[in-house]
C-alpha cells in the first residue's frame, strides 16, 4: 500500500475526546522505549511524525494520525502496571485499558516486543489481558537489525514455546526494524487487506 498522506489530527488525555468518526483504526501498543513511535515513522516514511525518544516515556496521551485521508495509525504511551494499592493485583494504566475498551472504531492492536528480550512478564500479561477481552492483535517484534537471523529465529520460537502453552495458535506476528525499514511492506499490506475487507462487507 503506498501512503500518500499521513497528518497529525490530536492529541488526548481522555478517550471519550477522541475522534467520533467511523474510520478503520489501528493501534501501536507496548512498552516504553520499544519503537511504538518510531514503528509509525517508519510505516509512514516520515521522519518526526510521531515524538521519539531514547529515553522511555516519551509518548503521554492518545495520539490519532490521519493515513491517506481513511484510516487512523494511533500512538499511544508504554504500558506497565498500574500501583494497586494493598492488592498484588495486576493491572494496566487505565487509560490504556480504558482506550482498548472503547475504541469500537479499533480493527486491530500491533503489540510491540522487543526482539532481543526474552519474554517479560508484562507482555505476557497484556496480550492475555487482550485476549480476554477480545481485543484483536498482532504481535511486532521491534529492533530486528540488533540481532543476526539466527538469533531472530530464537528468540520468536521463545516466545511461541510460552504462548502456546495458553493458546491454540500463535497470534499473526512480524518482525520489524524501524531503522532499516524491515517489515514495512508486510505491515501495510496487513492494515490494507483488513481495510479492503472492512469496504467489501
Ligand atoms: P515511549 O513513547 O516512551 O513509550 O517509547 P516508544 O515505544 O514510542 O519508542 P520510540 O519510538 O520513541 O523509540 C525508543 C528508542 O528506540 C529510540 O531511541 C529509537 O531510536 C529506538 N528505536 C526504535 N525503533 C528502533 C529500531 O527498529 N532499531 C533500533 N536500533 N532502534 C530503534
Ligand atoms: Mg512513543
Amino acid at each position: 500500500m503506498k501512503i500518500k498522506s499521513a497528518e497529525f489530527v490530536m492529541s488526548n488525555s481522555d478517550v471519550a475526546k477522541c475522534p467520533k468518526n467511523r474510520v478503520p483504526e489501528y493501534a501501536f501498543i507496548g512498552r516504553s522505549n520499544v519503537g511504538k513511535s518510531s514503528l509509525i515513522n517508519m510505516l509512514t516514511s516520515r521522519k518526526n511524525l510521531a515524538k521519539t525518544s531514547g529515553r522511555p516515556g516519551k509518548t503521554q496521551l492518545i495520539n490519532h494520525f490521519i493515513i491517506n485521508k481513511e484510516w487512523y495509525l494511533v500512538d499511544l504511551p508504554g504500558y506497565g502496571y498500574a500501583r494497586v494499592s494493598k492488592t498484588a493485583k495486576k493491572t494496566f494504566q487505565k487509560f490504556i485499558t480504558q482506550y482498548f475498551s472503547c475504541r469500537e472504531q479499533l480493527i486491530t492492536a500491533f503489540v510491540l516486543v522487543d526482539i532481543r528480550h526474552k519474554p517479560q512478564p508484562v507482555d505476557l500479561d497484556f496480550m492475555i489481558w487482550m485476549g480476554e477481552n477480545d481485543i484483536p492483535f498482532s504481535i511486532v517484534f521491534t529492533k530486528a537489525d540488533k540481532l543476526k537471523p539466527k538469533a531472530i529465529e530464537n528468540h520468536i520460537e521463545d516466545y511461541k514455546a510460552i504462548l502456546l502453552e495458553t493458546w491454540a495458535d500463535m497470534p499473526n506476528y512480524f518482525v520489524t526494524s524501524s531503522s532499516k525499514s524491515i517489515g514495512k511492506d508486510e505491515v501495510l499490506d496487513y492494515i490494507h487487506n483488513l481495510n479492503s475487507n472492512m469496504i467489501d462487507n
